[in-house]
């Protein structure tokens, strides 16, 4: 049986409202307190990071608060960004690094995801390094060479010790937020490949114990057979993390029969 514990994150995005936050958490954190089987994180937006910790804090559960985002150096006159020690001092303890969406929308480069994930790391926190390829690049067949350069470039001067905190998120553009789902065995194909890609920059240890989850429409309806595949060690969720009655049931089909 297969040694890594399945990890799944709710990345709310730029949703929800202080309201519908604090539901959304008391929601899913009552639905989940006593699931043991994975780790759950949930990635509010930044001004409600506050609100969803105290909730988090006053309701016993193993759900961990992450943060979607974070600035790749120490404080100081960097205006608009929030250090990784302010997202300490809120409880968080799991950062994303290169989502797509940052890299996309906002044109992060690969050297200043590789920062923020050096940060993250340096801060004492969990980061997701978060890699996929574009649908024309898929097209054109770079798929392999897209995710090899976001990987050689974002784990650039991470230290073998610290790999046990950090976690790969495999989301393909084109199946973000689209409601198109990389097949399992498409994605099965791809994490096998970046988990080897691993074991050559490590060891073969360290390929064996990196969790690498899959990203990209994940709903209730797809989540077990993605899940099933021996190289998907759980999701990170978006649209469908906006609702318990699609989050829940997404995390236990990551958690194996018997471990929940
Ligand atoms: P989606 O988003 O589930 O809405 O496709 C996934 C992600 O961007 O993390």
């Amino acid at each position: 049986m297969r040694e890594r514990r399945p990890t799944v994150g709710g990345n709310w995005k730029m949703h929800t409202d202080r309201t519908s936050a604090s539901r959304l958490a008391r929601d899913v954190i009552d639905a989940l307190a006593r699931e043991s089987g994975a780790d759950i994180a949930i990635f509010p937006p930044f001004p409600y990071l506050i609100t969803v910790g105290s909730i988090l804090r006053d309701r016993p559960s193993a759900i961990r608060l992450g943060a979607q985002d974070c600035w790749s150096g120490p404080d100081g006159a960097v205006t608009g960004e929030v250090s990784t020690s302010m997202l300490r001092d809120c409880d968080v303890r799991i950062v994303l690094a290169g989502h797509s969406e940052r890299r996309h929308i906002v044109g992060e480069p690969d050297g200043l995801v590789n920062q923020k994930v050096l940060s993250i790391l340096e801060a004492g926190l969990d980061c997701i390094l978060c890699i996929g390829e574009t649908l024309d690049q898929r097209e054109r067949g770079q798929t392999d060479e897209v995710n090899r350069r976001q990987i050689l470039s974002g784990l650039d001067g991470v230290r073998r010790e610290d790999l046990h905190r950090l976690t790969i998120a495999y989301e393909p553009v084109w199946a973000i937020g689209t409601g198109r789902t990389a097949t399992p065995a498409d994605a099965q194909d791809a994490h096998a490949k970046i988990r080897a890609l691993v074991g050559s920059l490590y060891d073969a240890e360290v390929a064996e114990a990196i969790r690498i989850m899959y990203g990209g429409s994940v709903k209730p309806g797809n989540a077990a057979d993605l899940f099933a595949q021996p190289d998907i060690d759980g999701g990170l969720i978006g649209g469908a993390s906006l609702t318990p009655q699609e989050f829940v049931p997404i995390v236990r089909a990551a958690v194996p029969a018997g471990r929940g």
